[in-house]
């Protein structure tokens, strides 16, 4: 069975802790801590909402955060909705106030909904969105107000007034995981400098570079990896593309960013050493959610490009190797940390 989006971005989580670059997250959160609080997050794209716990759980995030998570799909965003408070209380966090709107308004566009959660030292106020990020909307990030006390703490729901008329619509940080390389490159960096203070910071982790390989070889997969990367820059109704890891290097000077960091952070997934075999933690649905992938974008490929019996040979060889645990995955990503300039330049 085809694993769904939201399983495969559980799956993905374990896959990007090993793969996310140390050196650009460290001068990432060490930026973060210099931030007057309580500092403002948005996140765009945050899928089921693995970033932001994983900040919770490595305690990454400053001691008063309003975290702003968007996405597009509302499937994703539910998901978060659910899984989140039980992670913020596992990491130590209690609920203070955790808003609930019913499962069919929480799927229309727009719908927010929001959690505050304080554990002894730190305090988040979370709001989740279904939303375009790519909107020119400036957003609803919030003020730097302290916001209410623990006992008289409200909910929020995005539409109303007092969601409305909560910020400036600026934030001091975007993160942006996974997510320049399905998008228009250029549009998502105008969203981000519209969202962010000068001055403010844009992780982007984990973009796509290029390059995806298998192991143990096969005599298909060159022209495969070659295919495969042809439908993200050609052939696909959506936007992206398969460099937009090296395009950010110059794309972001072009609009007004400064690069403070970068470096690899490529998702290497293989099986387990030793007798006990298998895949760690739910990888082995991470990989046949890839499989899917790519056997997708090879079905778009006409008999002239791509015989299909190449396509299925390919396909149910990486199959039967994933079932049996002898399939081995890289692909290049790099992670990107950058600064808005304090006065923005025109391109
Ligand atoms: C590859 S997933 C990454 C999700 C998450 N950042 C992660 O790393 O687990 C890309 C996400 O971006 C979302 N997305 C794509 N275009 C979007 C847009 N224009 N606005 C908001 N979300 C979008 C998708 O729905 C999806 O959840």
């Amino acid at each position: 069975m085809t694993p769904s989006m939201q399983s495969y971005l559980e799956a993905k989580r374990t896959v990007d802790d090993r793969a996310l670059n140390r050196r650009v997250f460290e001068q990432f959160t060490a930026e973060l801590a210099e931030i007057d609080e309580p500092v403002r997050v948005t996140e765009f794209g945050c899928g089921v909402g693995t970033m932001v716990s994983r900040l919770v759980e490595w305690e990454c995030l400053p001691t008063r955060t309003r975290y702003h998570a968007i996405d597009r799909d509302p499937e994703s965003v539910v998901a978060a909705r659910k899984r989140l408070p039980d992670r913020l209380e596992a990491a130590g966090y209690r609920i203070v106030d955790g808003s609930d709107v019913p499962e069919a308004e929480r799927r229309e566009d727009g719908l927010e909904t929001t959690v505050d959660a304080r554990s002894r030292d730190r305090r988040i106020d979370l709001s989740l969105e279904v939303a375009d990020a790519l909107s020119t909307a400036t957003g609803d990030d919030g003020d730097r107000s302290t916001g209410p006390e623990p006992d008289d703490a409200r909910s929020r729901v995005s539409g109303s007034d007092d969601a409305r008329s909560r910020g400036t619509g600026t934030a001091d940080a975007v993160i942006a995981a996974a997510f320049l390389d399905v998008v228009d490159l250029d549009r998502a960096l105008d969203a981000a400098s519209t969202r962010l203070e000068p001055g403010g910071l844009l992780y982007a982790p984990i973009t796509f570079d290029g390059a995806t390989g298998f192991a143990p070889p096969h005599p298909l997969d060159e022209r495969i990896e070659r295919l495969y990367h042809r439908h993200m820059d050609d052939v696909r109704d959506r936007d992206g593309g398969s460099t937009t890891g090296r395009q950010l290097l110059s794309a972001l000077p072009a609009n007004g960013f400064e690069l403070l960091a970068t470096g690899g952070s490529d998702w290497i997934v293989r099986p387990r050493s030793g007798e006990s075999g298998g895949y760690p933690a739910t990888e082995q649905v991470f990989l046949e959610a890839i499989l899917e992938t790519i056997d997708d974008a090879l079905a778009a490929y006409p008999a002239t490009v791509l015989d299909p019996s190449d396509r299925t040979t390919w396909v149910s060889t990486r199959r039967r190797q994933l079932e049996a645990a002898e399939l081995s995955f890289v692909s290049h990503h790099l992670d990107v940390l950058a600064r808005l300039e304090k006065r923005r330049t025109k391109k």
